[in-house]
């Protein structure tokens, strides 16, 4: 809460000089007073992509993820419910868990071999007379308190309440219906490993990015040189693609329009329907006369606020570390089903996003140069005002611009401002 004076009035916020309706303030991406009340007002608050329920398949199963700066165990108990546990003893405060992955009914701190049940409970500490005996201490890890999954995809929230996920994702959830969609059995899996690019840029740059539709023709040309991908023709001033600011923080390039045009079934995954008819032969028969459509609109390309990007094939999930520094994994979608589709989109990611990858190499190379640029006083401000000028509302209520307008990045930085002056 913002601190009240004794006048009544409320305090004004860390932040709320600093966005302007078409500019925002450099010392955002570089303030660490600014990334504290971001932990506290956003990332301990709202809901937060932690991972996805196929990486703990079984009863069980454990993977250590990240929620921000905390070290988070994603747990799946032995009745099939996934927790998400803060890794840190309630004795001393010891990480309890080193692995990356396993398979455990409990854990046990090294240090004095006090153990929990992967529900977070407590079930013992060596020589439990100096506690009085066993059973005494109400003590246990820390969890998440409240976890919730849409589609497999699990989020949790630091605080003890607020709004519900449906609430937070908004039409946000009908982008991930959409990816989904796209699997003749319905269902996603992202438990091809996740690969963490450590950058040396402020989280909200990776954000804002994520649907910035005006960049890529210019970072991503060698790639699509190379590679003769008509990607960046959909990123373009006479491209009929648009950004939508979907609520909430969130935001999409919604390429259908373009798709729509070509009515060409798989030109989303650069393919024909012939080289892939195991793949078409499943989506007609799950989805019927409404499986042309689908393989024709293709995947979405959706930020949700504040940390899940969705790229079509690739999932990503952008973590902070510090103020100039955050963590972007990204893992390739794989789709129920889909198998001759799966094998490409995991070279496909390779080839993009992995340790040699050519797309996100160069969209780092573009956060880190904005990260050591916005460090310099002068000029104070970033602009974010292309498309203003031309932005119209959808028959949804949406903030629609074109292909290459920064209409997403003022939806970011509408909720990021709710959420700071909350
Ligand atoms: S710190 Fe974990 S048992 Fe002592
Ligand atoms: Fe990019």
């Amino acid at each position: 809460m913002t601190s009240v004076m004794s006048s009544g009035a409320q305090a004004p916020s860390l932040v709320s000089e600093l966005i302007r309706p078409d500019q925002v303030h450099g010392s955002l991406y570089t303030n660490p007073a600014v990334f504290a009340e971001e932990l506290k007002k956003i990332w301990f608050t709202t809901w937060v992509f932690v991972g996805h329920e196929s990486e703990v398949p079984e009863p069980n199963d454990y993977v250590r993820k990240k929620l921000a700066t905390q070290d988070v165990i994603m747990t799946r108990d032995r009745e099939g419910e996934v927790h998400l546990l803060i890794n840190r003893c309630a004795h001393r405060g010891l990480q309890v868990c080193d692995d990356a992955q396993g398979n455990s009914s409990s854990f046990r701190c090294p240090y004095h071999g006090w153990t929990y049940r992967n529900t977070g409970e407590l079930l013992g500490y060596p020589y439990n007379k100096g506690y009085g005996g066993k059973g005494k201490l109400e003590l246990g890890m820390g969890r998440v308190p409240r976890v919730a999954s849409y589609q497999g995809f699990v989020f949790g929230s630091m605080a003890n309440d607020g709004p519900s996920l449906e609430d937070h994702l908004g039409a946000a959830a009908g982008e991930i219906d959409r990816l989904v969609g796209l699997s003749p059995r319905g269902e996603v899996a992202l438990d091809a490993g996740w690969l963490g690019h450590k950058t040396r840029a402020n989280w909200k740059f990776l954000a804002e990015n994520e649907t910035d539709g005006y960049h890529p023709q210019f970072v991503h040309g060698s790639i699509f040189g190379v590679t003769g991908s008509p990607i960046g023709a959909l990123y373009s001033d006479a491209s009929t693609a648009v950004t939508r600011a979907l609520g909430n923080g969130h935001s999409e390039n919604d390429l259908r329009p373009e798709f729509r045009n070509f009515a060409e079934p798989m030109r989303w995954f650069g393919t024909t329907p012939d080289r892939v008819p195991a793949y078409v032969a499943a989506m007609e028969k799950a989805y019927g006369d409404d499986a042309q459509r689908r393989m024709i609109e293709g995947a979405p390309h959706v930020m949700i606020f504040p940390n899940l990007f969705i790229a079509e094939i690739q999932v990503f999930n952008i973590q902070p570390v510090a103020v100039g520094e955050c963590v972007q994994y990204s893992t390739a979608v794989q789709l129920r089903g889909g198998e001759e589709l799966n094998r490409r989109m995991i070279s496909q990611s390779i080839g993009s996003v992995g340790p040699a990858g050519m797309l996100l190499a160069d969209d780092t190379e573009m956060y880190e140069r904005n990260q050591r640029g916005v460090s310099m006083l002068d000029p104070e401000w970033l602009d974010v005002r292309r498309g203003l000028i031309r932005e119209r509302v959808d028959e949804n209520g949406f903030t629609v611009g074109a292909a290459t307008d920064e209409t997403a990045m003022r939806g970011f930085w509408k909720h990021y401002r709710s959420l700071m002056e909350a």
